[in-house]
């Protein structure tokens, strides 16, 4: 049962359910001390028959994979295990609703940069966590600052993968943002074209039809993916194309997506209002039909829940 926080009963590393407190690793970690890990987040939701379900949880674990091969980490886990191995943490700790965390590293061994002989070590855990941006803003939007700090580029760091170091430049931005009263911050491309915020993917509509930005600069958010689909069945035409940010600013709707924060509007960047300020038809629409679909009440996107 969970005791507040991140605390939970247990704990899946290497294999086997621990009890949290014995969740430990040593100091000489190598993946502490130069940042190749890579990590999912998924969420698990309550579905309105009193099931919960992952969101999702195959693509996010071949994304783990993916993650992984992008960076030549063997995991010693296929596909099938850390699916199920998910599927008990959720259980184990008797949670309905909660993000799943899990992360791949190396352990401990050589200190060398270049060591290949480290043990790749595996982790899942989960706890509580509810709107990631805060609850105000999926209803009302958040305010979005352009970042000083560039998303990295494609020949440094290689966004696709969902790797730990990657996100020294998210925390950054989002340092820099929340530090001058913004909520989020909104990184630019080398290039100066809109990329995505520290943790979410950005979309923008403007008379009627939505554009994203490509996967180049970019984590290919699962979120994104789904909701791509989504307003395709809904026949809402989605561009995914280069813009810079003042197509932002003359925006009628902005709305970010991601596991953590769903879809939550945006209403403001760089102290422009975005179209009315209120979240426009089209971002309530994607946020209605998203939260069906995450609570099993869509049955054209049940294939998209995991039971647990
Ligand atoms: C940098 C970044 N972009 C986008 C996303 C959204 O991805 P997803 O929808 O798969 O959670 C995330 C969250 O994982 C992220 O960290």
């Amino acid at each position: 049962m969970a005791t507040g926080g991140i605390r939970s009963d247990k704990i899946w590393l290497d294999g086997e359910l621990v009890a949290y407190d014995k969740a430990q690793v040593h100091v000489l970690t190598h993946s502490l001390h130069y940042g190749l890990a890579v990590f999912e987040g998924m969420r698990c939701y309550q579905c309105d028959d009193g099931r919960s379900a992952i969101f999702r949880a195959p693509e996010h674990i071949r994304r783990l994979h993916d993650s992984a091969h992008i960076l030549e980490m063997p995991i010693p886990y296929s596909d099938e295990e850390l699916l199920k191995a998910s599927a008990d943490v959720v259980r184990t700790n008797r949670f309905t609703e909660c993000y799943i965390r899990p992360i791949a590293f190396y352990g401990e061994g050589e200190m060398g940069l270049a060591a290949r002989g480290n043990k790749t070590r595996v982790a899942i855990a989960a706890w509580p966590w509810g709107a990631y941006l805060g609850k105000e803003s999926v209803e009302k939007g958040v305010r979005l600052k352009t970042s000083s700090f560039a998303r990295f580029h494609h020949n440094s760091m290689l966004p696709a993968a969902k790797a730990s170091g990657n996100y020294i430049n998210s925390i950054l931005a989002g340092y820099e943002a929340r530090r001058s009263g913004y909520d989020e911050a909104l990184l630019l491309d080398t290039m100066g074209f809109v990329a995505e915020g520290s943790g979410e993917n950005i979309f923008s509509v403007r008379e009627g039809v939505v554009m994203t930005p490509p996967l180049a600069s970019i984590l290919p958010g699962i979120t994104r993916a789904s909701v791509i689909r989504i307003l395709g069945d809904l026949g809402v035409p989605v561009v995914e194309q280069l813009f810079p940010r003042d197509a932002l600013y003359i925006a009628d709707e902005a709305f970010m997506t991601g596991t953590a924060a769903e879809v939550t509007p945006v209403r403001e960047l760089d102290d422009r209002m975005i179209g009315t300020g209120q979240p426009g038809p089209i971002t309530r629409k994607v946020q209605e039909v998203f939260q069906r679909v995450l609570h099993g009440r869509e049955d054209q996107y049940r294939s998209w829940l995991y039971y647990v």
